[in-house]
């Protein structure tokens, strides 16, 4: 099912998301859904907590075939190494989008869906999208991240989505 992303303003996304002990059927149901919601909004990645669930889950899909999708619980970086810039953007907020320079690889450890422990090592799009996604298990976007002299220039946008949500 394809759920309401929570967007930028609204309180709820800088809530820090508690790690999942048990991979129920509920558990299972919010992937479900988090998938739906990724594919149906174009995403590449999501976290629960965008559709409103505070439980460290993510999804990713870098290409969108099945083959790649990513579905990860209690997700943690273990190591970083090299460094890129990437034009990052978000779903939850719609029509910003800034380079950004993070680190270019990734070693990710966290469980599987079907409870299998997992250790893997990603760059590109991939690694871009698990630093992301792991940020937003702890409140942080984006766009946290911009330096000050590119902030002046999306202010105005972030600006317009955060009153939307207050109004
Ligand atoms: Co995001």
């Amino acid at each position: 099912m394809v759920r309401k992303i929570v967007i930028y303003g609204e309180p709820d996304l800088r809530d820090i998301s508690e790690e999942v002990k048990n991979i129920t059927g509920k558990v299972q149901k919010i992937f479900d859904d988090m998938i739906d919601t990724m594919y149906s909004n174009s995403g590449v990645g999501l976290s629960a907590i965008q559709i409103g669930i505070p439980l460290r889950m993510l999804v990713i899909n870098s290409t969108g075939e099945k083959k790649d999708l990513i579905c990860m619980l209690n997700p943690v970086i273990l190591s970083f190494s090299g460094s890129v810039v990437f034009r990052e953007g978000c779903l939850s907020i719609p029509g910003v989008f800034e380079k950004l320079k993070r680190p270019e690889r990734v070693v990710v450890e966290g469980i599987l869906r079907s409870g299998k422990k997992v250790r893997m090592e990603a760059d590109g799009i991939v690694a871009r999208a698990f630093q992301h996604e792991i940020d937003h298990m702890d409140g942080k976007l984006f766009v946290d991240f911009v330096p000050v002299y590119r902030k002046i220039f999306i202010f105005p946008k972030l600006y317009r989505i955060k009153k939307k949500q207050i109004k």
